[in-house]
């Protein structure tokens, strides 16, 4: 429904891009450079203010509709502090809740494990039993005559706030109010929707725990500055080093990076060209960047990035995720060399590159204030966005 808008918007993009590369490779700017002292990484005050406002109060991406497509399908998403039960319900609503039950606090389903527990009408407590329906209420107890009915009355699974957009599911860990997303995506959302995520079939995930800040990490995906360098031997080939197009949404952005083959269209009549293929590097704010792309008519592919805080500010974890339409995981390995994200050469590269950073950023002398150059107009739009949301300037 949204190729032809994903074709006029990768269409567009690419004038801007071989515009860029006929100027002899200017990328867009941001008006200023930025500089970041060390502290906006490693002060352990920001950085708990970072995991309270931005990942208990902002919306976050759990998992996408197709991770659970039936009534009763169930994943569990463990971030920060926060362990959460995601599921489908009988009438196909999302609804999440702690996964936490109600008698001793046992989880209630695991991470990994028996998948047959991750779906049906139930959900059913592996420790003494004790059974909930879709909607959290408690619908059985062994040995009910050991618990007077009072304090039955009030047991049922914790609510946590969900909600669905365009086959992404988003849950925020505080407060009950419901989940504007509308107001949260802003000019984000007609984007998120031109990139029909529905239909997308879950085919991988994976996770990486590494030695640095939640922030550096996500430095890593905003910019392809440093492609050629750090990259020259594994994605460096394929794109041009430091051209790309920027497209701000508020808190979120849009990149797309110049590949190597856009070189050939300078001086040519874009009558010549071929017809545009969508890729993009799209970021949902506060932790999300997914690579989306078509690769046939009806051949998609969304690689997902999920970056959290670990437990200390030089700690953090990333979940990996790859989803298809129309492509068989054969093909995408063909194309993309390795299906998991967590063990390619780009991933490994970047993240010692991360991990160096914190090891020069946490020592007694924080040093000079880092720059982040105009050619770098993601990383600024991403370091300001968490300033004006946490509501600690520079
Ligand atoms: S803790 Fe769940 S049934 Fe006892
Ligand atoms: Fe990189």
């Amino acid at each position: 429904m949204f190729q032809k808008a994903r074709r006029a918007q990768a269409q567009s993009v690419r004038k801007r891009l071989v515009a860029h590369i006929s100027a002899g490779g200017t990328t867009d700017l941001a008006s200023s450079v930025m500089r970041l002292p060390a502290h906006c990484y490693t002060d352990p005050a920001r950085w708990a203010a970072e995991r309270q406002t931005l990942f208990d109060g902002v919306p976050l991406i759990a998992c996408l509709a197709q991770d659970i497509p039936h009534p009763g399908d169930r994943i569990v998403f463990e971030v920060a502090d926060h362990a959460v039960l995601v599921l489908r319900d009988e009438k196909g609503q999302v609804r999440a809740f702690r996964n936490r039950c109600a008698h001793r606090a046992a989880r209630l389903v695991g991470s990994g494990g028996d998948p047959d527990l991750r779906r049906g009408q139930r959900i059913v407590c592996p420790f003494h039993g004790w059974s909930y329906d879709l909607s959290g209420r408690l619908v059985n107890i062994p040995g009910r005559a050991g618990f007077d009915p009072e304090t039955l009355e009030n047991c049922r699974l914790l609510p946590v706030v969900a909600a669905e957009q365009d086959g992404v599911v988003f849950v925020r860990m505080r407060g009950n109010e419901p989940l504007d997303l509308p107001m949260h995506l802003g000019s984000f959302a007609p984007v998120l929707a031109t990139l029909e995520l529905t239909a997308m079939v879950p085919v991988q995930a994976s996770r990486l725990d590494a030695r640095t800040n939640w922030k550096i990490a996500i430095d890593t995906y905003a910019e392809s500055y440093h492609f050629g360098v750090l990259h020259a031997r594994s994605i460096g080939n394929a794109y041009i080093s430091n051209v790309a197009a920027f497209d701000d949404h508020g808190a979120h952005w849009v990149l797309t990076f110049a590949e190597r083959a856009l070189a050939d269209l300078v001086g040519t009549s874009e009558q010549e060209w071929p017809e545009a293929r969508h890729v993009g590097t799209y970021f949902i704010f506060p932790n999300t960047v997914l690579v989306a792309g078509d690769i046939g008519p009806s051949e998609r592919f969304v690689r997902m990035f999920r970056i959290f805080p670990g437990d200390t500010p030089g700690e953090m974890v990333c979940l990996f995720s790859v989803y298809i339409s129309g492509l068989s995981v054969e093909n995408y390995k063909a194309k993309f060399g390795t299906i998991d994200d967590s063990k390619s050469d780009v991933t490994l590269e970047d993240y010692e590159v991360a991990e160096g950073i914190w090891s020069n950023l946490a020592t007694k002398d924080e040093g000079p204030d880092l720059i982040v150059g105009r050619n770098e107009p993601a990383v600024q739009a991403f370091h300001r966005a968490v300033m004006d949301v946490v509501g600690l300037p520079i």
